[in-house]
């Protein structure tokens, strides 16, 4: 009897676990029905700089073609939890995006969670993208819906099993991910405000300047300062004052638009698909950019 009262207890707690976990992981979506965006008055001209300051087309674009804005997806990205692959965005109906509102697309950039209501994980970095204004959301999705349809469906993503089960992702979601516009700094001009806009909310400079934690997080005091890729074969700068001190806003502003640096020549690997996008953007808004990663205080560059 006692045994079976164990057993009895035992089976219920577990279920209460396991209830409360299920309950806590839950995916949030955006906004109520006071907040949604709008599927019409969407400013395509706008949307493309989102498009192009998000750097969207590096990760999105159909490897193995120069068409950018061929959004078939496909591009490995490979991590310590497995490869993942970019999905098809594209405006085909099955295999891309076609069919989504720009409800949908808020939903995905600004809480990571997908139409049928399961958490995207975040090498999609939208613990960045969460910090758009839904206006840019907007004007986005009225671009995208201007792209070509392209057919097929990369693979799945190649997981280990644990990091298979996508609600796990909100354990992820409590620890790192604060979803939210960022409020203008009021104690900086314009311009700078701007800048960070354009850094922290689209271009997500922090996601590959920064290092991990073993969880994926990024470690707080090496915002910025650099740190291993995420299969630590190659290292991402240092690009706060610690290493940039030497270059001037001009000369920043200036790479963005060639890649070329001051000290040794001119960007590769990831950084060079940043810069094609940069230098889309209006003069005003990479001078905007520099003035604000200018700003950034000097950290040391964490040991690999
Ligand atoms: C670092 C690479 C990377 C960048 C940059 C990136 N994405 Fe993604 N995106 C991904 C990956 C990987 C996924 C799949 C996530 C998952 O399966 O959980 C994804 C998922 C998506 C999805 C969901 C697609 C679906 O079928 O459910 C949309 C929509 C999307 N991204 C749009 C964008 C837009 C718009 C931008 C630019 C503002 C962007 N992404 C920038 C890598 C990226
Ligand atoms: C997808 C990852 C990625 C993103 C996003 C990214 N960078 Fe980079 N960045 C790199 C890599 C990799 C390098 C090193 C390039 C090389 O080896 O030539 C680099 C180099 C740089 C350098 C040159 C540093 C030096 O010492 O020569 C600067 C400055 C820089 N990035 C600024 C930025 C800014 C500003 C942003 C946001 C607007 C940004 N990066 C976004 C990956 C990234």
């Amino acid at each position: 009897m006692r045994g079976r009262f164990w057993l009895l207890s035992a089976i219920l707690v577990a279920c209460a676990v396991a209830a409360g976990v299920w309950f806590i992981t839950a995916p949030e979506r955006f906004g109520s029905s006071k907040e949604a965006v709008s599927d019409t008055a969407g400013d395509v001209e706008h949307g493309k700089l989102v498009f192009a300051a998000g750097d969207c087309a590096s990760c999105h674009a159909s490897p193995g073609q120069s068409d950018r804005l061929r959004l078939g997806g496909g591009l490995a990205l490979a991590s310590p939890y497995g490869t993942f692959r970019a999905p098809n965005i594209s405006t085909h109906r099955i295999d891309g995006i076609g069919n989504w509102t720009a409800q949908d697309l808020a939903n995905a950039l600004l809480r990571g969670v997908s139409p049928d209501g399961s958490h995207y994980y975040p090498v999609f970095p939208y613990a960045s993208f969460t910090h758009m204004r839904p206006d840019d959301v907007r004007d986005l999705m009225a671009y995208l819906r201007t792209l070509p349809a392209v057919k097929g469906r990369p693979p799945n993503h190649e997981l280990n099993p644990v990091f298979g089960i996508r609600r796990f992702v909100g354990f992820w979601k409590m620890l790192y991910f604060k979803p939210g516009p960022i409020a203008p700094d009021p104690a900086h001009d314009e311009k700078w405000n701007r800048g960070r806009y354009l850094s922290e909310a689209l271009a997500h400079c922090v996601e590959c300047h920064s290092s991990r934690d073993i969880f994926g997080g990024i470690k707080a005091s090496t915002r910025y300062a650099g740190g291993p890729d995420p299969v630590g074969t190659g290292f991402y700068p240092n690009i706060t004052a610690a290493r940039l001190g030497d270059w001037s806003k001009a000369q920043l502003a200036a790479m963005l638009k060639t890649g070329i640096t001051p000290n040794h020549g001119r960007v590769g690997s990831s950084m060079a698909g940043v810069v094609t996008n940069t230098a889309m953007l209006p003069e005003s808004d990479r001078e905007a950019i520099a003035a604000f990663v200018k700003s950034l205080p000097a950290r040391p560059t964490p040991n690999p």
